[in-house]
């Protein structure tokens, strides 16, 4: 399905209009507060008799029983259509609620997980508020039921129309604004080495990567050409893991994040920095069944799109992108280091075309971290 792109918040009251919309539901975090001229927008709206309804009962991670009670209120208040606006957990959460708005059942003891999820036409705009999940742009969702994480996927999760105005970056604060774009970054590296690429996912992959360092100076700046630049490159670093999914990177990011209270977009370049060099020292090792020829391209491949000549210098330019930002390297203890290498994802390490063994997993880790 393509995508519908709207630019300008003018058009939010088209696409209501368009689609009938009498009662929105708008999932949305702590950022809506800041959208001056979206929130306007639904001013006028709403002057016109469209009734809206918030719904921001949830956190980062979010629960199923906050997926549950969006669902109550949905029926409850026979609402007609989504609008989601915020970074990947809101998106997350209209994925759901859409998804299980008709399920049978209230939805207790994880009731709608059990089922299959039937598509359905409740028209679903999404709005990020942040350059990087992508989540706008994916069939994928993560919600936590029992302290234990779920892997929703879903085409229906895909919403119709997208609402990309720059000025919803304007707010960021700086360390948001710099781990955001490196998980959009990270996307669109490892979507390009994954065993998953497609032609079309590496297409997105490139310009994902060219137009994220073309405008990374904007943005940082937080100007207007920046900022919409960075949306539509996160945008297309989305639609690459959308056909591909992340690899070993994301694998390994992810308890770095709980365990140093990082953002995931900062654990998951602490990991891809190495992890390139590494992977250009092993690949040997490759198992992509399209051969390590095609790996050693694919590796070129990455460091063209940033502009380099080769593969070693894209890894160069990879790093000298981490340090020019300023991240912080975290350092572990003896007990943290035995803990993460257990907590490696192993579905996702299956994307990665390099094989990574426990041995690999711990002389990586003692580069990625001090
Ligand atoms: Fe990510």
């Amino acid at each position: 399905m393509e995508q519908n792109i709207l630019t300008d918040y003018i058009e939010i009251n088209d696409w209501l209009e368009e689609n009938s919309c009498q009662k929105v539901l708008l999932v949305c975090d702590d950022s809506i507060k800041y959208m001056e001229s979206f929130n306007h927008h639904l001013k006028k709206a709403e002057n016109t008799g469209v009734k809206i309804i918030s719904f921001t009962d949830f956190q980062p991670n979010p629960q199923y029983e906050h997926v549950v009670n969006g669902v109550g209120l949905f029926r409850r208040e026979r609402c007609d259509s989504i609008i989601a606006v915020g970074g990947g957990s809101a998106m997350d959460v209209a994925k759901c609620i859409k998804a299980y708005a008709n399920m049978r059942g209230s939805g207790d003891d994880g009731e709608y997980l059990k089922q299959e999820i039937t598509p359905n036409d409740i028209p679903f705009l999404a709005m990020p508020t942040t350059a990087g999940t992508g989540s706008e742009a994916t069939r994928y969702a993560v919600i936590y039921f029992e302290g234990k994480k779920q892997s929703v996927t879903s085409e229906s999760f895909i919403p119709q129309t997208v609402l990309m105005n720059p000025d919803s970056l304007k707010t960021l604060p700086m360390y948001q604004r710099k781990s955001t774009m490196m998980d959009a970054l990270c996307h669109a590296i490892e979507s390009f080495w994954s065993v998953n690429s497609t032609e079309e996912s590496r297409k997105y992959s490139r310009d994902a990567i060219k137009n994220i360092l073309a405008h990374m100076d904007g943005y940082l700046h937080n100007t207007e050409k920046g900022n919409a630049g960075m949306l539509m490159a996160a945008h297309m670093a989305g639609k690459a893991i959308n056909i591909s999914q992340t690899t070993a990177g994301h694998a390994m990011c992810y308890k770095i994040t709980s365990m140093f209270g990082c953002a995931h977009g900062h654990a998951a370049i602490l990991c891809d920095r190495i992890l390139y060099p590494w992977m250009i020292e092993n690949i040997e090792k490759c198992i992509d069944p399209r051969g390590h020829e095609y790996l050693t391209r694919t590796l070129d491949e990455i460091g063209q799109a940033m502009g380099c000549v080769n593969a070693e210098e894209g890894a160069k330019k990879l790093q000298q992108i981490f340090l020019s930002l300023g991240l912080e390297v975290p350092e572990m203890s003896d007990e943290q280091f035995c803990e993460l290498t257990v907590f490696v994802n192993p579905e996702r390490l299956k994307n990665h075309p390099i094989v990574l063994n426990d041995i690999a997993i711990k002389e990586l880790y003692h580069r990625i971290l001090r």
